[in-house]
């Protein structure tokens, strides 16, 4: 699966663009606030409905107008797929496949896999745990259909039993009955998603070594693991133990919403002691493998943005990372970077093919 071709409409500070791009590697060359960034969120935006940068809608559209548009044509084994996405202030917005449109935007996630990387990854070592199930989920669920249905039931259902156990605490009234309904919805929801993301770790941490090992050179160990309070106890056992607590907290305090993922340096958080290269070097193999796992799940490699690359490494691992990326089984590959030439000038000595774009206030341009 490839981009042909990219139209963008009022997105950002793009007025009305048109870009045919090339089935390998594509460099977004420019300086300092161009638009670089914002030609790999389009194509983010293609894949996953929304914006990689900013939540909110309405400011994606560019300034003083009204709607914006995101075309995307995809090539899929020599099939058309063409993703529209229109976006009108104050109003809902609409995807279409071919035509169709969407009636659950749910249901676009996956036909197109991706994978983006960018300097925000820190912020997997550096935040809550939230960020690292939204990795997770992210992953799984562009690859398992059913994972964000149960996802969504899940927190659905969780949100339910919240609002209840807040109600108990309102009217001094304790109804155990009412409670178990959705005890029993979190389970149902709750034991495959938990299924899931064991399933997942385990596949995906020799991937995810393999690539350190690689771009490192070098002897440190690194590892991921899974932290549920599923992993000692069953989701039944931790409903039970723990329903005079949450009734206390008027909160869930057990589930697969509390969940995490470790990262490991050696047998010490990386947080803690890793330096700054090797928590770079740990996001990228993060990334790499998630490429590659995608690619191995849906026998179709993923698109991968890489933003601002050199932010982050050195020139020998950014070589090295390039190396990896023009490998036969990576798709389709977009970096922005600040210079000129330092990209085209890598990919001619590792006689790669690519395509270069200038970008300058909103524009794009061959070179
Ligand atoms: N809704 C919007 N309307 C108009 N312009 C916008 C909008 N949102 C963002 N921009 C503009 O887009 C520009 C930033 O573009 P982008 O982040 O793509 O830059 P960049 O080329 O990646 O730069 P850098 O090298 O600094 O990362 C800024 O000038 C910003 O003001
Ligand atoms: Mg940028």
């Amino acid at each position: 699966m490839y981009l042909e071709k990219l139209q963008l409409l009022n997105f950002k500070n793009y007025e009305e663009t048109s870009v045919s791009l090339s089935p390998h590697i594509n460099c977004f060359l420019g300086n300092n606030g161009q638009g670089k960034t914002n030609l790999l969120d389009a194509i983010y935006y293609l894949s996953f409905s929304k914006s990689f940068f900013n939540p909110i809608d309405s400011q994606l559209i560019r300034d003083e107008e009204a709607f914006m548009t995101l075309t995307g044509e995809f090539n899929r084994e020599d099939e058309k797929e063409k993703i529209h996405i229109g976006l009108k202030k104050g109003q809902k917005k609409q995807v279409k496949r071919n035509k169709k449109v969407y009636e659950r935007i749910a249901d676009h996630i996956g036909l197109i896999p991706l994978v983006m990387i960018s300097p925000s990854d820190s912020l997997l070592i550096i935040e809550g745990s939230e960020v690292r199930r939204k990795f997770l989920d992210l992953i799984i669920s562009q690859y398992n259909r059913r994972y964000l249905d149960d996802l969504i039931q899940y927190n659905k259902a969780l949100s339910q039993r919240n609002r209840l156990l807040k109600k108990f605490m309102e009217i001094r009234r304790f109804d155990e009955e009412s409670l178990v309904i959705w005890d029993d919805q979190l389970m149902k929801y709750g034991n495959p998603v938990y299924e899931a993301r064991k399933q997942f770790i385990e596949e995906f941490l020799p991937l995810f070594q393999k690539h350190y090992q690689f771009i490192s050179s070098n002897k440190e160990v690194v590892s991921l693991n899974y932290i549920s309070q599923l992993n000692e106890l069953s989701f039944s056992d931790n409903m039970l133990l723990s329903r005079d607590k949450d009734r206390r907290l008027t909160y869930t305090t057990k589930g697969v919403h509390k969940d995490d993922l470790g990262f490991n340096l050696g047998d010490k958080p990386l947080k803690k002691f890793g330096s700054q290269g090797q928590q770079k070097t740990f996001l990228l193999s993060l990334k790499l493998a998630q490429a590659e796992f995608l690619k191995d799940h849906k026998k179709n490699a993923p698109i991968l943005l890489l933003d601002d690359i050199y932010d982050k490494l050195d020139e020998e691992r950014v070589a090295k990372l390039m190396e990896v990326v023009q490998k036969d089984w990576f798709g389709q590959v977009f970096i922005s970077d600040t210079h000129l030439d330092r990209l085209p000038g890598l990919f001619k000595k590792l006689k790669v093919e690519f395509k270069a774009f200038a970008i300058e206030k909103g524009e794009v341009r061959d070179v």
